[in-house]
Protein backbone atom coordinates (compact mmCIF):
# COMPACT_ATOMS: atom_id res chain seq x y z
CA UNK A 1 0.00 0.00 0.00
CA UNK A 2 1.40 3.42 -0.89
CA UNK A 3 0.41 4.70 2.40
CA UNK A 4 2.96 2.83 4.46
CA UNK A 5 7.00 4.09 3.70
CA UNK A 6 9.97 4.78 5.34
CA UNK A 7 8.92 7.97 5.50
CA UNK A 8 5.65 7.00 7.50
CA UNK A 9 7.95 4.14 9.63
CA UNK A 10 11.01 6.82 10.57
CA UNK A 11 8.28 9.23 11.74
CA UNK A 12 6.11 6.95 12.69
CA UNK A 13 3.25 8.24 11.12
CA UNK A 14 -0.04 6.66 9.02
CA UNK A 15 -0.03 8.54 5.90
CA UNK A 16 3.35 9.74 4.06
CA UNK A 17 1.81 13.40 4.01
CA UNK A 18 3.70 16.69 5.91
CA UNK A 19 2.12 19.76 6.36
CA UNK A 20 4.49 21.96 5.38
CA UNK A 21 5.64 24.71 7.69
CA UNK A 22 5.13 28.22 7.52
CA UNK A 23 7.52 30.58 9.00
CA UNK A 24 7.19 34.28 10.28
CA UNK A 25 3.33 33.99 11.32
CA UNK A 26 1.15 31.80 8.67
CA UNK A 27 1.56 28.28 11.17
CA UNK A 28 -0.68 27.46 13.90
CA UNK A 29 -1.05 24.96 16.55
CA UNK A 30 -4.49 24.34 15.60
CA UNK A 31 -3.40 23.61 11.62
CA UNK A 32 -0.19 21.25 12.81
CA UNK A 33 -2.54 19.20 15.54
CA UNK A 34 -5.16 18.64 13.13
CA UNK A 35 -3.12 17.27 10.34
CA UNK A 36 -1.24 14.97 12.83
CA UNK A 37 -4.12 13.92 14.34
CA UNK A 38 -5.22 13.11 10.41
CA UNK A 39 -2.54 10.80 10.61
CA UNK A 40 0.12 13.06 8.56
CA UNK A 41 3.12 14.91 10.28
CA UNK A 42 2.10 18.70 11.26
CA UNK A 43 4.73 21.34 11.09
CA UNK A 44 5.06 24.80 12.69
CA UNK A 45 7.72 27.22 11.33
CA UNK A 46 9.57 28.45 14.33
CA UNK A 47 12.21 30.67 12.90
CA UNK A 48 11.30 33.90 14.00
CA UNK A 49 10.35 32.63 18.14
CA UNK A 50 12.34 33.03 20.86
CA UNK A 51 13.96 29.45 22.93
CA UNK A 52 10.81 30.64 25.35
CA UNK A 53 8.19 30.24 22.68
CA UNK A 54 9.75 27.52 21.25
CA UNK A 55 9.34 25.39 24.58
CA UNK A 56 6.10 26.45 25.20
CA UNK A 57 5.00 25.85 21.42
CA UNK A 58 6.01 22.05 22.11
CA UNK A 59 4.06 22.18 25.24
CA UNK A 60 1.07 23.25 23.60
CA UNK A 61 1.70 20.68 20.22
CA UNK A 62 2.19 18.34 22.85
CA UNK A 63 -1.68 19.17 24.64
CA UNK A 64 -2.94 19.37 21.02
CA UNK A 65 -1.75 15.63 19.52
CA UNK A 66 -0.30 12.75 20.74
CA UNK A 67 0.98 12.42 17.16
CA UNK A 68 4.26 13.29 15.93
CA UNK A 69 4.58 16.48 14.82
CA UNK A 70 7.56 19.10 13.78
CA UNK A 71 9.29 22.19 14.92
CA UNK A 72 11.09 23.70 11.97
CA UNK A 73 14.00 26.32 11.76
CA UNK A 74 16.15 28.28 9.40
CA UNK A 75 19.61 27.47 9.71
CA UNK A 76 21.42 30.74 9.19
CA UNK A 77 23.97 31.81 6.08
CA UNK A 78 27.46 32.50 7.01
CA UNK A 79 27.88 36.36 6.99
CA UNK A 80 29.74 35.99 3.13
CA UNK A 81 26.34 36.30 2.06
CA UNK A 82 24.55 38.74 3.89
CA UNK A 83 26.32 41.34 4.73
CA UNK A 84 25.24 44.04 7.75
CA UNK A 85 22.77 46.43 6.40
CA UNK A 86 25.03 50.18 6.41
CA UNK A 87 22.99 53.69 8.12
CA UNK A 88 23.32 54.93 5.05
CA UNK A 89 21.73 52.21 3.12
CA UNK A 90 18.87 51.65 5.66
CA UNK A 91 18.19 55.47 5.00
CA UNK A 92 17.33 54.83 1.34
CA UNK A 93 15.80 51.93 2.06
CA UNK A 94 13.19 53.65 4.22
CA UNK A 95 12.89 56.41 1.22
CA UNK A 96 12.34 53.71 -1.12
CA UNK A 97 9.59 52.34 0.96
CA UNK A 98 8.14 55.86 2.91
CA UNK A 99 5.12 56.13 0.24
CA UNK A 100 3.89 52.40 1.33
CA UNK A 101 4.16 53.26 4.90
CA UNK A 102 2.19 56.32 4.30
CA UNK A 103 -0.76 54.13 2.66
CA UNK A 104 -1.03 52.13 5.39
CA UNK A 105 -0.36 54.17 8.67
CA UNK A 106 2.76 52.57 9.55
CA UNK A 107 5.98 53.55 10.68
CA UNK A 108 9.54 52.49 9.56
CA UNK A 109 11.24 50.76 11.95
CA UNK A 110 14.58 52.18 13.62
CA UNK A 111 18.01 51.29 12.76
CA UNK A 112 18.74 49.22 15.89
CA UNK A 113 15.61 47.43 16.03
CA UNK A 114 16.64 45.58 12.31
CA UNK A 115 19.27 43.43 14.63
CA UNK A 116 16.95 41.32 16.93
CA UNK A 117 16.78 38.29 14.63
CA UNK A 118 16.79 34.95 16.95
CA UNK A 119 19.71 33.72 17.99
CA UNK A 120 19.92 30.26 16.42
CA UNK A 121 22.19 28.02 18.88
CA UNK A 122 19.69 29.62 21.50
CA UNK A 123 16.43 28.22 19.52
CA UNK A 124 18.43 24.99 18.76
CA UNK A 125 19.28 24.40 22.24
CA UNK A 126 15.57 25.19 23.58
CA UNK A 127 14.19 22.85 20.52
CA UNK A 128 17.11 20.10 21.91
CA UNK A 129 15.03 20.40 25.57
CA UNK A 130 11.76 20.66 24.22
CA UNK A 131 12.87 17.18 22.06
CA UNK A 132 10.07 17.44 19.55
CA UNK A 133 9.34 14.44 17.28
CA UNK A 134 10.81 15.53 14.54
CA UNK A 135 12.94 18.92 13.20
CA UNK A 136 13.18 20.64 9.98
CA UNK A 137 15.41 23.08 8.61
CA UNK A 138 16.02 24.93 5.54
CA UNK A 139 18.87 27.18 4.15
CA UNK A 140 21.81 24.78 5.32
CA UNK A 141 22.65 21.62 7.26
CA UNK A 142 22.77 22.18 11.33
CA UNK A 143 26.13 21.53 12.48
CA UNK A 144 27.33 17.70 13.28
CA UNK A 145 26.88 18.19 17.04
CA UNK A 146 23.06 19.30 16.75
CA UNK A 147 22.47 16.35 14.54
CA UNK A 148 24.45 13.54 16.82
CA UNK A 149 21.99 15.87 19.45
CA UNK A 150 18.86 15.31 17.82
CA UNK A 151 19.68 11.27 17.37
CA UNK A 152 20.52 10.98 21.25
CA UNK A 153 17.17 12.12 21.90
CA UNK A 154 15.31 10.22 19.05
CA UNK A 155 14.20 13.66 17.34
CA UNK A 156 13.64 12.75 13.61
CA UNK A 157 15.22 14.95 11.17
CA UNK A 158 14.23 16.51 7.59
CA UNK A 159 16.40 19.11 5.71
CA UNK A 160 15.58 20.72 2.72
CA UNK A 161 17.75 20.42 -0.98
CA UNK A 162 16.54 22.57 -3.94
CA UNK A 163 19.04 20.92 -5.91
CA UNK A 164 20.81 17.54 -6.25
CA UNK A 165 24.38 18.82 -4.60
CA UNK A 166 22.42 20.04 -1.23
CA UNK A 167 20.80 16.63 -1.32
CA UNK A 168 23.77 14.89 -1.20
CA UNK A 169 25.28 17.18 1.73
CA UNK A 170 22.28 16.55 3.51
CA UNK A 171 23.06 12.83 3.11
CA UNK A 172 26.67 12.91 3.90
CA UNK A 173 25.54 14.60 6.93
CA UNK A 174 22.77 12.13 7.85
CA UNK A 175 19.82 13.60 8.07
CA UNK A 176 16.96 11.18 7.72
CA UNK A 177 14.88 12.53 5.38
CA UNK A 178 15.27 14.65 2.43
CA UNK A 179 12.75 17.39 1.44
CA UNK A 180 13.22 17.47 -2.28
CA UNK A 181 11.88 21.31 -2.92
CA UNK A 182 11.30 21.37 -6.51
CA UNK A 183 10.94 25.19 -7.95
CA UNK A 184 7.28 25.34 -8.16
CA UNK A 185 7.32 25.88 -4.18
CA UNK A 186 5.71 28.50 -2.61
CA UNK A 187 7.41 30.62 -0.11
CA UNK A 188 11.12 31.24 0.27
CA UNK A 189 13.28 29.38 -2.45
CA UNK A 190 15.93 27.54 0.05
CA UNK A 191 18.91 27.28 -1.61
CA UNK A 192 22.21 27.09 -0.17
CA UNK A 193 24.65 25.70 -1.97
CA UNK A 194 23.62 27.51 -4.92
CA UNK A 195 21.84 30.28 -6.72
CA UNK A 196 18.12 29.81 -5.57
CA UNK A 197 17.15 29.97 -9.81
CA UNK A 198 18.83 26.91 -10.65
CA UNK A 199 16.59 25.40 -8.86
CA UNK A 200 15.02 22.55 -10.95
CA UNK A 201 11.36 21.71 -11.05
CA UNK A 202 10.64 18.27 -9.40
CA UNK A 203 10.11 16.55 -12.06
CA UNK A 204 13.99 16.51 -12.42
CA UNK A 205 15.03 17.14 -9.44
CA UNK A 206 13.25 14.26 -7.64
CA UNK A 207 14.87 11.62 -9.95
CA UNK A 208 18.17 12.54 -9.69
CA UNK A 209 18.24 13.02 -6.03
CA UNK A 210 16.60 9.17 -5.69
CA UNK A 211 19.64 8.02 -7.77
CA UNK A 212 22.31 9.52 -5.19
CA UNK A 213 21.20 9.78 -1.88
CA UNK A 214 20.50 6.60 1.01
CA UNK A 215 17.90 8.41 2.68
CA UNK A 216 14.51 8.44 2.22
CA UNK A 217 12.69 11.35 0.27
CA UNK A 218 9.75 13.77 0.45
CA UNK A 219 8.76 15.92 -2.44
CA UNK A 220 7.70 19.42 -1.76
CA UNK A 221 6.57 21.81 -4.35
CA UNK A 222 3.02 21.91 -5.98
CA UNK A 223 1.18 18.69 -4.75
CA UNK A 224 -1.97 19.33 -4.83
CA UNK A 225 -4.04 16.47 -5.87
CA UNK A 226 -3.77 12.47 -6.21
CA UNK A 227 -1.79 13.10 -9.70
CA UNK A 228 0.82 14.79 -7.69
CA UNK A 229 0.91 12.56 -5.07
CA UNK A 230 0.98 9.55 -7.63
CA UNK A 231 4.23 11.29 -9.89
CA UNK A 232 6.37 12.16 -6.72
CA UNK A 233 5.85 8.74 -5.82
CA UNK A 234 6.81 7.83 -9.22
CA UNK A 235 9.66 10.06 -9.15
CA UNK A 236 11.19 8.11 -6.68
CA UNK A 237 9.78 9.71 -3.30
CA UNK A 238 8.46 8.57 -0.38
CA UNK A 239 6.18 10.85 0.91
CA UNK A 240 4.87 14.37 0.30
CA UNK A 241 5.59 17.92 1.58
CA UNK A 242 2.22 19.93 0.83
CA UNK A 243 2.60 24.03 1.96
CA UNK A 244 0.14 26.07 -0.16
CA UNK A 245 -3.04 23.75 -0.06
CA UNK A 246 -2.85 23.65 3.70
CA UNK A 247 -2.18 27.21 4.28
CA UNK A 248 -5.67 28.26 2.94
CA UNK A 249 -7.17 26.21 4.92
CA UNK A 250 -9.35 27.64 8.09
CA UNK A 251 -6.61 26.27 10.76
CA UNK A 252 -4.20 28.33 9.06
CA UNK A 253 -3.07 31.89 10.90
CA UNK A 254 -2.83 33.30 7.12
CA UNK A 255 -4.35 36.64 6.50
CA UNK A 256 -7.71 36.11 5.07
CA UNK A 257 -6.68 38.18 2.21
CA UNK A 258 -3.56 35.74 1.62
CA UNK A 259 -6.36 32.75 1.87
CA UNK A 260 -8.67 34.51 -0.86
CA UNK A 261 -5.88 35.26 -2.98
CA UNK A 262 -5.05 31.69 -3.16
CA UNK A 263 -8.35 30.60 -4.51
CA UNK A 264 -8.99 33.79 -6.84
CA UNK A 265 -7.86 33.66 -10.30
CA UNK A 266 -4.34 35.19 -9.63
CA UNK A 267 -3.35 32.34 -8.28
CA UNK A 268 -2.51 31.41 -12.00
CA UNK A 269 0.45 34.46 -11.83
CA UNK A 270 3.40 33.60 -9.25
CA UNK A 271 6.75 34.97 -9.48
CA UNK A 272 9.53 34.82 -7.20
CA UNK A 273 10.64 38.43 -5.61
CA UNK A 274 13.12 39.55 -3.19
CA UNK A 275 11.22 42.92 -2.53
CA UNK A 276 9.29 41.82 0.52
CA UNK A 277 12.38 39.39 2.81
CA UNK A 278 15.13 39.95 0.99
CA UNK A 279 15.57 36.33 0.19
CA UNK A 280 13.69 35.14 -3.41
CA UNK A 281 10.66 33.41 -2.47
CA UNK A 282 7.53 32.55 -4.46
CA UNK A 283 4.10 34.03 -4.41
CA UNK A 284 0.99 35.52 -5.98
CA UNK A 285 1.96 38.55 -7.79
CA UNK A 286 0.74 42.18 -6.37
CA UNK A 287 1.44 45.35 -6.52
CA UNK A 288 4.56 45.50 -4.34
CA UNK A 289 6.50 42.91 -6.63
CA UNK A 290 5.72 44.62 -9.43
CA UNK A 291 6.78 48.02 -8.00
CA UNK A 292 9.92 46.65 -7.08
CA UNK A 293 10.93 44.20 -9.69
CA UNK A 294 13.42 46.67 -11.19
CA UNK A 295 15.12 47.16 -7.98
CA UNK A 296 15.51 43.70 -6.72
CA UNK A 297 19.46 43.70 -6.57
CA UNK A 298 19.24 47.12 -4.65
CA UNK A 299 17.05 45.71 -1.81
CA UNK A 300 18.58 45.30 1.52
CA UNK A 301 19.55 41.34 1.79
CA UNK A 302 17.13 39.09 4.46
CA UNK A 303 16.11 39.96 7.53
CA UNK A 304 16.79 43.55 6.48
CA UNK A 305 14.54 43.90 3.78
CA UNK A 306 12.25 41.60 6.16
CA UNK A 307 12.27 43.53 9.16
CA UNK A 308 11.86 46.99 6.86
CA UNK A 309 8.53 45.58 5.50
CA UNK A 310 7.22 44.15 8.31
CA UNK A 311 4.87 47.29 9.71
CA UNK A 312 3.78 47.50 6.02
CA UNK A 313 2.96 44.49 5.91
CA UNK A 314 1.20 44.14 9.34
CA UNK A 315 -0.92 47.32 8.37
CA UNK A 316 -2.20 46.00 4.97
CA UNK A 317 -3.18 42.77 6.88
CA UNK A 318 -4.99 45.09 9.51
CA UNK A 319 -6.55 46.68 6.40
CA UNK A 320 -7.50 43.39 4.36
CA UNK A 321 -5.43 44.67 1.69
CA UNK A 322 -3.80 42.42 -0.60
CA UNK A 323 -1.17 44.61 -2.39
CA UNK A 324 1.11 45.04 0.21
CA UNK A 325 1.59 42.42 1.82
CA UNK A 326 3.06 39.06 0.97
CA UNK A 327 0.95 35.95 -0.81
CA UNK A 328 3.39 33.31 -1.00
CA UNK A 329 1.59 30.31 -3.08
CA UNK A 330 3.32 27.70 -4.96
CA UNK A 331 2.52 27.22 -9.00
CA UNK A 332 -0.28 24.37 -7.98
CA UNK A 333 -2.42 26.92 -6.23
CA UNK A 334 -5.12 27.20 -8.55
CA UNK A 335 -5.91 23.45 -8.02
CA UNK A 336 -6.38 24.33 -3.93
CA UNK A 337 -10.20 23.71 -3.18
CA UNK A 338 -10.22 22.19 0.55
CA UNK A 339 -10.95 24.28 3.81
CA UNK A 340 -10.12 22.32 6.30
CA UNK A 341 -7.53 20.18 7.01
CA UNK A 342 -9.03 17.28 7.53
CA UNK A 343 -10.97 17.35 4.54
CA UNK A 344 -7.81 18.05 2.76
CA UNK A 345 -5.77 14.87 4.04
CA UNK A 346 -9.29 12.67 3.25
CA UNK A 347 -8.89 13.97 -0.51
CA UNK A 348 -5.73 13.86 -1.15
CA UNK A 349 -5.60 10.07 -0.09
CA UNK A 350 -8.73 9.12 -1.54
CA UNK A 351 -7.45 10.94 -4.53
CA UNK A 352 -4.62 9.03 -4.92
CA UNK A 353 -6.11 5.92 -4.78
CA UNK A 354 -7.97 6.66 -7.47
CA UNK A 355 -5.42 7.82 -9.66
CA UNK A 356 -3.53 4.58 -8.74
CA UNK A 357 -6.62 2.56 -9.88
CA UNK A 358 -6.69 4.41 -12.94
CA UNK A 359 -3.45 3.99 -14.10
CA UNK A 360 -3.71 0.29 -13.16
CA UNK A 361 -6.45 0.19 -15.96
CA UNK A 362 -3.74 1.13 -18.79
CA UNK A 363 -1.77 -1.79 -17.97
CA UNK A 364 -4.25 -4.54 -17.48
C1 LIG B 1 3.70 31.21 3.56
C2 LIG B 1 4.76 30.17 3.49
C3 LIG B 1 5.74 30.13 4.47
C4 LIG B 1 6.71 29.11 4.46
N1 LIG B 1 7.65 29.07 5.46
C5 LIG B 1 8.51 28.02 5.53
C6 LIG B 1 9.42 27.89 6.63
O1 LIG B 1 9.51 28.74 7.52
N2 LIG B 1 10.20 26.79 6.66
C7 LIG B 1 10.15 25.80 5.69
O2 LIG B 1 10.84 24.80 5.80
N3 LIG B 1 9.32 25.93 4.63
C8 LIG B 1 8.51 27.01 4.54
N4 LIG B 1 7.64 27.11 3.48
C9 LIG B 1 7.61 26.04 2.45
C10 LIG B 1 6.51 25.02 2.75
O3 LIG B 1 6.69 24.44 4.00
C11 LIG B 1 6.44 23.93 1.66
O4 LIG B 1 7.66 23.26 1.51
C12 LIG B 1 6.05 24.52 0.31
O5 LIG B 1 4.99 25.43 0.47
C13 LIG B 1 5.65 23.38 -0.61
O6 LIG B 1 5.26 23.85 -1.87
P1 LIG B 1 3.70 24.16 -2.27
O7 LIG B 1 3.44 25.50 -1.67
O8 LIG B 1 3.73 24.18 -3.75
O9 LIG B 1 2.85 23.08 -1.66
C14 LIG B 1 6.70 28.14 3.44
C15 LIG B 1 5.73 28.20 2.43
C16 LIG B 1 4.76 29.20 2.44
C17 LIG B 1 3.72 29.20 1.35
Amino acid sequence: MWTHTRVTEKLNIKLPIVQGPFGGGPSSIALAAAVSNAGGLGSFGAYSLSPDQIKQLARDLRAQTSHAFAINLWVPYSPVHETRITETEYRSAVARLQSYYDEVGAVAPSYDSLFRAQDYDAQVAALLEAAPPAFSFVFGIPRPDILRACRERNIVTLGAATNVDEAVALDKAGVDIIIATGSEAGGHRVSFLHDPDESPANTALTPQVADLVRAPIVVAGGIADGRSIVAALALGASGVQVGTAFLACDESNATQAHKDAIRSERARHTALTRAFSGRYARGIKNRFMLDMQTQQQALPAFPYQNFLTQSMRQGAAKAGRADLQSLWAGQNAPLVKHARAADLIKFLVDDTNRVFAQLKTLID
